[in-house]
């Protein structure tokens, strides 16, 4: 197994990346690249961490659900893991493993709570079984199969119409601090190029570095 593992290796040769065809924005730059991500499997699954009050990091996938100007926005339990160690502290990170384009994106940043009208907005778009699914699961708790299959019965049956926004169920906005674009290249030279937000307040833009591989 280890031998195996250690002779998986891919050559990327894909196109570069060059920090003069990059736009000013990150944001800009991020939908470029994930409209060539169309052609992959979900390539909105973005991975999520997020760290304990005791400093253990800890991730997983998350959709990315809406992208505009303050960042890249998902939903989920605010009392699950993840929005208790949020509402600690709401600095984190987001992973897009774009393997199929040899490309990685890199985001840190402040998870800032999206207001209840986007949320239920949202919330009203998604299927009948995905809202009930939300109201029945106490994600992140201990529980048995059955009783979670019982508070899916019992949500069903308690709301025969429209499934409120269930207390607790909410979204993010990532808001970057940092975003790196990440390109596979030849002889593990790969393009690294890093937008980084330099400056305070009024005075902040965007610094873009290339990073050494
Ligand atoms: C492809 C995929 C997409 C997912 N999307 C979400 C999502 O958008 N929101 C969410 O709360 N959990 C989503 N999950 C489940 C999370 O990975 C995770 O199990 C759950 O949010 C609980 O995480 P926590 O206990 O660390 O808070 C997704 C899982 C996968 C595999």
């Amino acid at each position: 197994m280890n031998e195996h593992l250690a002779s998986l290796r891919a050559e990327y040769a894909a196109a570069g990346l060059h920090e003069s065809g990059m736009p000013a924005d990150p944001i800009e730059m991020f939908r470029r690249w994930f409209a060539d991500a169309g052609e992959l499997d979900e390539p909105n699954a973005m991975i999520l961490a997020t760290v304990s009050a005791e400093g253990q990091p800890s991730s997983r996938i998350v959709l990315l659900k809406g992208l505009d100007a303050r960042g890249f926005a998902f939903y989920t339990n605010q009392r699950s893991r993840k929005g208790l160690e949020l509402a600690a502290n709401p600095r984190c990170a987001l992973l897009f493993p774009w393997h199929g384009l040899q490309r990685q994106v890199r985001v840190e940043g402040v998870a800032v709570p999206l207001a209840d009208a986007e949320v239920a907005a949202y919330f009203a778009k998604r299927p009948r079984g995905a809202q009930l699914g939300a109201m029945a699961s106490p994600q992140s708790q201990v529980v048995s199969r059955e009783e979670l299959d019982a508070r899916f019965v019992a949500a069903d049956a308690a709301y025969p119409d429209e499934v409120p926004v269930p207390d607790g169920w909410g979204g993010y906005v990532v808001e970057p601090t940092l975003v790196e674009f990440w390109q596979g290249g030849v002889n593990r030279l790969h393009d690294r190029v890093r937008y980084r937000l330099a400056g305070a307040g009024e005075g902040e833009e965007w610094a873009l570095e290339r990073l050494a591989p």
